[in-house]
C-alpha cells in the first residue's frame, strides 16, 4: 500500500520555511502480529518540533533528515493483527506525518471521539493541556486572589493555562499577539485582562498598571522582551513556570536582554523550567482534572484546523506567525 508522507528535507537555519520540507511516496509493508494499519485523522503541530529541526542534544531526539518528521496524531485503525486494538477504533500516538502508517498496538491510546472532538486530545486532553496542568498546579501553584501573568496565552497551552488559573481563584491577564486573541482570552476564556503586545507602546507599564500590587504567578511560553517585561513586575516570592521560549526558538545568536537574576534573587523568586514528561507517571490524574472542568464548563478550548494533509508545513510554520487561536492542527480529510 501506498503512502504520502513528509520528511525533513534540510535543517533550518532562523526561521524555517516550506524548503526545509518534502513530500513523498512511501510503501507500506503487509502488516505483521501485534500491528495495526493507520489513517492519519488530525495531526498536531508543535513549536518544540522547531528545536528537532536542529541537529542539538536536547530532551527530544533530532528529526533525521530524509526521514519522516514524526509527531501527535489521531489516527483510525483501517487493518488490525492485534487484540487491543481493532479496525474501527480511533487511536492517539507519535506518529510519521503520512496519510498511512503501520503502528505497534502497544505504542497507541485508544479514545472516545463521541464525547469530545478527536482534536482535543492532541490539545486540551492531550500533551499542551498536561503541560498547561503541570507548570501551573505544580509549579505557579496559583492561590485565590493572587494575580496571573500568562504569555503566549491564546495558544495551545495557554489558554488552558489561565483558565486553570481562574479556577484556583486567581486574578489572570492574558498577553497575546492581537486584539482580536485578546478579546477571546477575555471574553470566552474568563481571563480578566489581556495584554495585546504587538501594539502595546509600553508592556512593562501596563503590567504595572493592571498589577498594581506585583505578579504572583508567571507563566511563560514565549520568554523575551515580554518575559523581562513581567519579570520587571514580579512581587516577592513569586513562582515562573518556565515553560516554553517560541520567540527564541529560531534565533542564530543567543538573546541579550537584561540580566534578570538580580531581580529574582532580590524579590525571593522561584523560577522552574520543565518538560511535561517529567510528569509522566501522573498523566491520568491531569486528564481525570481537565475533562471534569471541561463536562463541568468551566474549562474551555478553542482549535485551529486547517484542511489538507499538504499543509502541514504552513500549519508548523504558523505558529511563528501567531496564525492559530488555541491548538493548531491539520486535518487530513
Ligand atoms: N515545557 C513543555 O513540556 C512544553 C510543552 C508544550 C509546549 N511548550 C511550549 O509552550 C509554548 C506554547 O506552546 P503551544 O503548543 O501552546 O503553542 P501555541 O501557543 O498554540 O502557538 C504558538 C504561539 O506563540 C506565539 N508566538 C509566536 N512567535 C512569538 C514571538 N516571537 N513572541 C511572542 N509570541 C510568539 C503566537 O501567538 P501570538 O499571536 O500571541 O504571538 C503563536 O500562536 C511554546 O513555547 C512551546 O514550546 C512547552
Amino acid at each position: 500500500m501506498e503512502s504520502s508522507q513528509f520528511v525533513l528535507a534540510s535543517r533550518p537555519i532562523g526561521l524555517p520555511s516550506s524548503d526545509n520540507f518534502r513530500i513523498e511516496k512511501a510503501v507500506l509493508n503487509e502488516l505483521q502480529d501485534n500491528e495495526v494499519l493507520l489513517k492519519s485523522w488530525y495531526i498536531s503541530v508543535d513549536p518544540y518540533m522547531r528545536g528537532r529541526m536542529n541537529s542539538v542534544k536536547s530532551y527530544a531526539a533530532s528529526f533525521e533528515v530524509d526521514q519522516p518528521i514524526r509527531g501527535g496524531i489521531v489516527a483510525k485503525v483501517i487493518e488490525s493483527k492485534s487484540k487491543l486494538i481493532i479496525a474501527g477504533d480511533t487511536v492517539v500516538g507519535m506518529l510519521p506525518w503520512a496519510t498511512y502508517s503501520i503502528e505497534k498496538a502497544e505504542n497507541l491510546r485508544k479514545v472516545d471521539v463521541q464525547k469530545v472532538p478527536p482534536g482535543y486530545y492532541l490539545g486540551v486532553l492531550g500533551m499542551p493541556g498536561f503541560t498547561a496542568y503541570f507548570g501551573m498546579i505544580e509549579i505557579g501553584k496559583p492561590k485565590k486572589g493572587e494575580t496571573v501573568v500568562i504569555s503566549g496565552a491564546a495558544g495551545a497551552v495557554g489558554i488552558v493555562a489561565g483558565q486553570i488559573a481562574k479556577i484556583q481563584g486567581s486574578k489572570v491577564i492574558g498577553i497575546a499577539g492581537s486584539d482580536e486573541k485578546c478579546r477571546l482570552l477575555k471574553e470566552k476564556f474568563g481571563f480578566d485582562k489581556a495584554i495585546n503586545y504587538k501594539t502595546s507602546k509600553s508592556i512593562r507599564k501596563e503590567i504595572g498598571v493592571l498589577c498594581p500590587e506585583g505578579v504572583d504567578v508567571y507563566y511563560d511560553n514565549v520568554g523575551g522582551e515580554i518575559t523581562d517585561a513581567v519579570v520587571a513586575n514580579l512581587d516577592f516570592h513569586a513562582r515562573i513556570a518556565l515553560c516554553g521560549q517560541i520567540s527564541q526558538y529560531n534565533n542564530t545568536k543567543p538573546y541579550a536582554g537584561p540580566s534578570l537574576l538580580p531581580m529574582l534573587l532580590t524579590r525571593s523568586v522561584r523560577l522552574q523550567g520543565f518538560i511535561v514528561s517529567n510528569y509522566s507517571d501522573r498523566l491520568d490524574e491531569a486528564l481525570s482534572n481537565l475533562t471534569q472542568w471541561l463536562n463541568e464548563g468551566k474549562l474551555k478550548y478553542t482549535e485551529t484546523i486547517i484542511e489538507g494533509f499538504n499543509k502541514l508545513p504552513d500549519a508548523f510554520l504558523g505558529l511563528f506567525s501567531g496564525k492559530n487561536q488555541g491548538k493548531m492542527l491539520v486535518k487530513t480529510e
